[in-house]
């Protein structure tokens, strides 16, 4: 069965899949065998100028529809991926990477985040208060924004586009969306999906090609009235820069540096599972990935021992084989990065147990494959302890305390997840309070966030802003304060107040 019906994607504007007016392309590559999947078009400013007229125009009708009626849209869409979702997933795990199942969930994530968001256009809750005058009534109501951009990155190429489009499309405002150039199919599916599910034309547009293109471009755009970006650090900083001086509005979202804390009395089957999973799932590509393990010098030689052993077992290969635990690192660049931290971390002194290479032989020469990686011995200021890494590697750091633990997890630039593995119900609720990320687990890995509940984090992840559950509204919604007089007077507020 073939997947992937087109040689070369188009961009979706207006409702019409169009060729890009730069006439430009490149290959999409499968990272699991290096085989080129599709081309996708690197547009150009103009191709994001006409998204956005579209965009401004679509908005103001879709605006005028019924928040429940526009949700009917996300419910149509949901159940359309439903229907896909095998399909989605297997082109999701060809273009990413991921292993088949990591796929089904990420897939399975966008389906909730369809019904969830469209359960809201029968929310989008204000508020109604008591004004301070007789005979008056004060509301706050959400408005859309307008029009909005959305940037997405490549490693959840469909849960993160929807995380972002389907609370800006509910809320009434229109999209333009540029997708990362290395995972296009999931933003195509999921154009078409949109169309299926019968979206007017012009509330969603898609427009693929670079940053330093396609980005830019939508900043300067000034109908643009909010950027969402997920993707780098040194990127969103820029982003938020020259976002800023042009007063719109961004939400960001730039990875973290996330902990485990392993405890002496924590359940040790329990948290090799967790660490496992949130460290060497997807690679170790994700925003929310275990890199750090704070753990108690009392279960430090146990630990390292039961981690090799089952790292040991971890089979690495193409996703798209149920048998395959890891899959490939998305490309050679990022490969070459995580290798570069390995010479790093063992000129800093760190031990290096287990992986560390990049793996070539037999059928691992075709992709871009990284064996799983474990260091120890790690000091919490040295570089693989501090930077993101983005591949499967582990550092693990000996302490004598749950404070020092903490104190550890909270050192470093950025603030998104965090873990503790321990039976103390009196660790755990300190831990929830002094933990300095925006997302805390206890007695589970780093990863696995549900998506009515807010994603994002502190410090150097973020700017404030979430992702996903209520508070994603906010980025889409301006608020509106009401206010009625029914006195058939002037009524002066702060004045005549009897
Ligand atoms: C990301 O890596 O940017 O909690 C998103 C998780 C997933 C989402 C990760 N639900 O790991």
């Amino acid at each position: 069965m073939t997947l992937i019906h087109e040689e070369q994607l188009k961009n979706f504007i207006d409702g019409k899949w169009v060729e890009p007016s730069s006439g430009k392309a490149t290959a999409v590559i499968n990272p699991a065998t290096s085989e080129t999947l599709v081309n996708v078009p690197l547009s150009a400013a103009s191709d994001v100028e006409e998204a956005t007229s579209a965009a401004k125009k679509a908005q103001k009708t879709w605006a005028l529809v019924p928040a429940p009626q526009r949700a009917e849209v996300l419910y149509r869409v949901g159940l359309i991926m439903k229907e896909r979702k095998e399909r989605l997933s297997q082109l999701l795990t060809m273009e990413n990477g991921k292993v088949i199942e990591e796929a089904r969930g990420e897939v399975q994530e966008g389906i909730d985040m369809a019904f969830y968001m469209a359960g809201e256009g029968r929310r989008l809750f204000g508020q109604t208060t008591p004004s301070e005058l007789k005979d008056k009534f004060a509301m706050s109501v959400r408005a859309p924004v307008g029009v909005v951009g959305i940037i997405t990155p490549w490693n959840f190429p469909i849960a993160i586009a929807t995380w972002k489009s389907f609370p800006a499309i509910v809320a009434g405002n229109a999209v333009v969306w540029k997708p990362a150039t290395e995972t296009p199919i999931m933003a195509y599916e999921l154009a078409k999906i949109f169309e299926e599910a019968g979206l007017p034309k012009g509330v969603i547009n898609v427009v693929f090609g670079s940053g330093s293109t396609v980005g830019e471009a939508m900043i300067e755009q000034e109908d643009i009235r909010v950027i969402s970006f997920t993707g780098s650090n040194e990127v969103g900083r820029g982003i938020a820069g020259k976002c800023g001086q042009r007063l719109k509005k961004v939400s960001l979202e730039m990875g973290g540096k996330n902990g485990v804390i392993v405890m002496d009395d924590a359940d040790l089957s329990l948290a090799v599972e967790g660490i496992l999973w949130s460290a060497y799932g997807t690679s170790g590509q994700r925003c929310t990935a275990c890199s750090r393990v704070m753990v108690h010098e009392k279960v430090k030689d146990e630990l390292e021992e039961r981690l090799q052993k089952e790292i040991a077992k971890l089979s690495i290969g193409n996703g798209l084989d149920e048998s395959i635990k890891v899959g490939p690192i998305i490309n050679r660049a990022g490969l070459e990065k995580v290798k570069s931290y390995i010479s790093i971390g063992k000129e800093e002194g760190a031990k290096l147990l287990t992986g560390g290479y990049i793996m070539e032989n037999g059928n691992h020469k075709k992709g871009n494959y990284f064996a799983p990686t474990l260091f120890t011995d790690v000091k919490p200021d040295m570089r693989i302890a501090q930077e993101e890494i983005f591949g499967p590697v582990v550092s693990l750091i000996p302490v004598k305390s749950f404070e020092e633990a903490v104190e550890i997890n909270n050192s470093v630039e950025f603030g998104l997840s965090s873990s503790i593995f321990t039976q103390n119900v009196n660790q755990v609720f300190a831990a929830q309070r002094d933990l300095d990320t925006g997302i805390v687990y206890v007695n589970a890995g780093t990863t696995g966030a549900e998506i009515h509940l807010p994603f994002g984090g502190t410090k150097g992840t973020g700017n404030g802003h979430r992702d996903s559950g209520v508070a994603a509204l906010d980025v889409f919604t301006e608020w509106k304060a009401v206010y009625v007089d029914f006195s058939g007077k002037l009524q002066r507020a702060q004045i005549d107040v009897e």
